[in-house]
This record gives C-alpha cells, structure tokens and sequence, in this order.
C-alpha cells in the first residue's frame, strides 16, 4: 500500500535533528528518571478516568472523535481482512479502539487495547460491554506479546506519554511482522496565526478548564508542556526510520493541531 498523503515523507530533506542528549521520552513535573516519569503518567491518568471522555469531547470541541475516525480509515485495509489482528496501545477507555472496530465492521478482526491505568480500562470495559473488543492492562514498553503477533499497531495520544520513545517504537516494531503498519496519532503544534490562537487556547484555557472540571491539578497543565517537548515531525520520522521502519510518513490533521505517524516496518 501507499504512505498516505504526508507533508514530509523525505527524510533527506530535513536534516538530522537528533543529538544524542535530546529528549528521551516524557517528563512529568517532579519525575526524575524514567522509572518516577512512568508512575507518574499512571497516576496522573488514574485520577483523571472518570471524567476523561467528557473533558477529551469538550476541550477539543469533538474533533478528537474526527481524528479517531480519520487514523481508522487510514487502515481500513488492515481492517477489513477476517485474520487481522490488531493492538491499541495507551488506549485508555478505548476511543481509538471503538473506531478502528466501527472501520473493521464485521470483518472479524480481532482488535485488543493495552493500557497501564486499571482505572482507565474499566472504563473502556464497561464502554465495550457487548462488543468484541478485549482490554489487557500492560506497560507499552514492555508487552506480554510475542514477536510479530499484530498487523496493526495503533496509538492515539498516548505515545506522547512513554517514558522513552525510541524503546516504545522498538517494542511496536518487535510486535510487528514484516510489512505490519503502524499509526500513532498524537498533537502537533501548528504554526502560523492558527498556531497562535491554538497556542493561547492550549496554554491559557485547556488547562484551567481542565482543572476545574477534573477537580485535580497537574494532567491538564502538563498536556501543554509535552507536547511542546514531544519530537517535531522530522524527528519523529527520523527517529521512526531509526528504529527500523522501512517507511515514515506524517499527515497534519486539522492545521497540524494532531497529525498521524505511518509506519511500515
Ligand atoms: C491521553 S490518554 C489516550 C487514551 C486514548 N488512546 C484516547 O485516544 O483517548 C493516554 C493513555 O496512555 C496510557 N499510557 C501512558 N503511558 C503508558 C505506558 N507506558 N503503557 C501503557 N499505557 C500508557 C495512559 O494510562 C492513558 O490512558
């Protein structure tokens, strides 16, 4: 199959970005190696999940569920064959999850979430009841999974969240067969006007909205500063390239506010 329409797909284009002291992963206010970053993304979900979905539909006006929607039909492909076997990491209470089922159909499929916040997936549980989907609580950089097991790795603005990314694109290519795709939506920081405006709404707004609705400080403070901290798209790709995907690409969704990473191991 083809990348899929991409701003940047030539790496040589853009020029290494990476040093070897740039960012390895996330960093929450008050971790200080990779061990206290990881608890502290857990915790920070764990005391969020009950009011997540609502706070996700408000904050971003439901265009979260366009982007979903838009990173499924990307892998519609994938999807539509009966043997497919298919994992969403970070996958929370399952949003990602439930649209790539609605693209798969009655295909059969088979499509699996892993998140490490129990509280997280009971949501996504009581979400699923009835459906085929099935949730397995699991640290992203370290899957109870066997070499080449899924076709389909997805992540949708969970990524953002490992504590070290290039080991969290080692340990999705490991899961991959040969050829096996992978799609990690996550935001981006759009530039221009819109990156103006967007700036002044993430910084200023979300997290002060954020924080009175969760009632708990902190999560929506930091959802600002990493994405600031996350990898440009060159790196990103680059890093992508590095790890052993054969092919990169990433699409800008609405301005560039989220975009999907396509990789193709
Ligand atoms: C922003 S939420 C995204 C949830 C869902 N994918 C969505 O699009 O709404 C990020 C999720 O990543 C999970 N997460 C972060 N780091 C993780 C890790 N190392 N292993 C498993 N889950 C992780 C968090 O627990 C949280 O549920």
């Amino acid at each position: 199959m083809n990348s899929p329409r991409s701003e940047i797909e030539n790496p040589t284009a853009h020029p290494s970005k990476i040093d070897n002291n740039s960012v390895a992963g996330a960093a929450p206010q008050g971790a200080f190696d990779k061990e206290s970053s990881a608890r502290a993304i857990q915790e920070m979900f764990t005391s969020i999940a009950p009011r997540y979905d609502l706070l996700n539909h408000l904050l971003s006006f439901s265009v979260d569920r366009l982007w979903w929607w838009r990173a499924a039909r990307q892998f519609a492909h994938i999807l539509s064959r009966p043997e497919a076997r298919i994992l969403d990491l970070c996958c929370g209470t399952g949003d990602m999850a439930f649209a790539l089922q609605r693209r798969a159909g009655k295909s059969g499929a088979k499509i699996l979430g892993v998140d490490f916040s129990h509280a997280m997936l009971q949501r996504g549980t009581q979400k699923s009841a009835g459906t085929s989907l099935r949730w397995v609580e699991a640290d992203a950089l370290n899957l109870p999974f066997a070499d080449g097991q899924f076709d389909l790795v997805t992540a949708a603005f969970g990524f953002r969240n490992l504590a070290d990314y290039d080991a969290g694109l080692q340990e999705i290519l490991r899961i991959l067969p040969p050829d096996g795709e992978c799609g990690i939506l996550d935001f981006g920081e759009p530039r221009g006007m819109i990156g103006k405006l967007y700036r002044f709404y993430f910084k200023q707004v979300l997290p002060r909205v954020g924080t009175l609705i969760s009632g708990v400080r902190g999560p929506y403070a930091y959802l600002p500063s990493s994405v600031e901290r996350f990898p440009q798209p060159e790196e990103m790709l680059e890093r992508m390239r590095r790890a052993g995907f054969k092919q990169a690409s990433w699409t800008p969704y609405t301005f560039g506010i989220a975009g999907l990473y396509w990789g193709k191991k």
